[in-house]
């Protein structure tokens, strides 16, 4: 590509423009904070070129962990602006919670093996077994919570207690599960008297992006219900999963899990650490578990709302993050392969859309609903590399590196027209071409 240096340029130069204290902010305005899965991304495309930001990057998320091991999916910015953020959380309602720092109360995708295996590829051998020594058995820590305390009946399967912990906010089946449950009394006499409007011009994300790209306004208000009710529970896990308002194994979410944790076992033995068999057991359990979240009759991988113990039979591309889990046979792959190919499922022209065009609630513009992320087409490559599938691994860095050079760096993308959707200089995007760069 001709443009390559100055992509490479305008990529570093979004990662500038939205560098903090210790960490990046996923986009100036919208995103102040630190977001867990954000940072892994972030981390991925700033070793190419200053691995001691991207080792910070990792740190500044760690020092935020849970006395219990959880990290969450949000650091609070310190600035006085900030504080009905945090105050909303009110993360120390649990003892658990870090001294002195302020964070969300539940986490996000455990992508922080991925981050660290990359991030220790660009160091030279010392200084890598010194740096796995400090982190890895954090990490180690934060697997075993996932599974001591998000698994306690030892399924193989994590469960995520919001629809925010996933990382796909508001992806059609979330908020199938939300519109299912009963609204508390408060929404519901917002609605009743036609005020989930008016909420509309309290939002900060509809203030930077048009409405028709983001939540729809009565499920964002759920979401935020959601959130209300966790708090209420002192984000204690076993209250949450009992008496909270979604307790769901997502798809995706494991897949990323079984992923991270083959590499963790990986990182251990570099670093010398020990990972105790209990959780060896756990991960290997995970493995079969997964194969229970496989609709036979569709093809797609769903997720299991265990208030009901049903699966929700609502597609998307968490069934392509089986790839990236690594845990699925060679036939079960070559099928999800033949999704990419259709042009009705997940083959448009600016592919992956976040969810497949044939679903019935594919929309093309909505925030998870449809549109095409950086993020997920780096995992599904990552997954399709690995399962022997590197032509499509290699046209997947293409596409999203067209994307970017042609429109910059935003949170996702139209997947009929490419055209640029959501929050302008957003990092994951940024780093994560810089990283396609690399890996093409
Ligand atoms: C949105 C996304 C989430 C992301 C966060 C920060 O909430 O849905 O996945 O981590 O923004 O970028």
């Amino acid at each position: 590509m001709s443009e390559t240096p100055d992509l490479r340029t305008a990529a570093q130069a979004v990662l500038d423009a939205n560098r903090r204290e210790g960490y990046t902010a996923p986009a100036p305005h919208l995103y102040p904070h630190q977001w867990l899965w954000d940072s892994c991304f972030i981390a991925i495309g700033l070793r190419h070129y200053d691995t001691a930001r991207a080792k910070q990057e990792i740190e500044s998320l760690l020092a935020a962990q849970w006395h219990d091991g959880m990290v969450p999916h949000m650091v609070f910015a310190p600035d006085f602006e900030y504080q009905a953020d945090r105050m909303a959380w009110h993360s120390a309602g649990n003892p658990a919670s870090p001294d002195h720092i302020a964070t969300s109360g539940i986490t996000q995708p455990p992508l922080l093996a991925e981050a660290v295996s990359r991030i220790g590829s660009k160091l030279p051998r010392a200084e890598r077994i010194d740096w796995y020594r400090v982190i890895v058995p954090k990490v180690v820590r934060y697997h075993q919570w996932l599974y001591s305390a998000r698994d306690p009946f030892m399924t193989g399967l994590v469960s995520c207690v919001h629809p925010w912990e996933t990382g796909f906010d508001n992806t059609p089946a979330w908020m199938e599960i939300q519109r299912s449950r009963r609204l508390p009394v408060w929404l519901q006499v917002m609605a009743h008297i036609g005020l989930v409007g008016q909420f509309e011009r309290f939002r900060r994300d509809t203030r930077e992006i048009p409405a028709d790209q983001r939540y729809e306004t009565a499920d964002a208000l759920a979401s935020f219900a959601a959130q209300r009710r966790l708090r209420a529970l002192r984000y204690n896990d076993a209250a949450m999963l009992a008496r909270g308002p979604f307790n769901v194994q997502d798809a995706a979410f494991n897949a990323m899990l079984i992923r991270n944790n083959a590499l963790l076992l990986k990182l251990a033995s570099a670093a010398g650490v020990t990972v105790p068999p209990g959780l060896r057991a756990s991960f290997t359990q995970a493995k079969s578990a997964f194969q229970d979240l496989y609709d036979e009759s569709t093809g797609h991988y769903f997720p299991r709302d265990l208030s009901t113990g049903n699966l929700v039979p609502a597609a998307s591309i968490a069934s392509l993050l089986a790839l990236y889990s690594g845990s699925v046979s060679k036939e079960r792959a070559a099928a999800l392969v033949k999704m990419i190919e259709d042009e009705h499922a997940f083959g448009p022209d600016f592919p992956l859309p976040s969810v497949p065009v044939n679903s019935p609630y594919f929309n093309p513009k909505r925030y998870w609903q449809g549109p095409t992320w950086l993020n997920t087409n780096w995992l599904v490559a990552d997954g399709l590399r690995r399962y022997g599938y590197r032509e499509y691994a290699a046209a997947l860095a293409e596409i999203s590196l067209e994307l970017t050079s042609k429109h910059g760096f935003y949170e996702y993308y139209h997947p009929y027209d490419g055209k640029p959707l959501g929050a302008q200089g957003f990092s994951w995007t940024a780093a994560l071409t810089i990283d396609f760069m690399h890996t093409q």
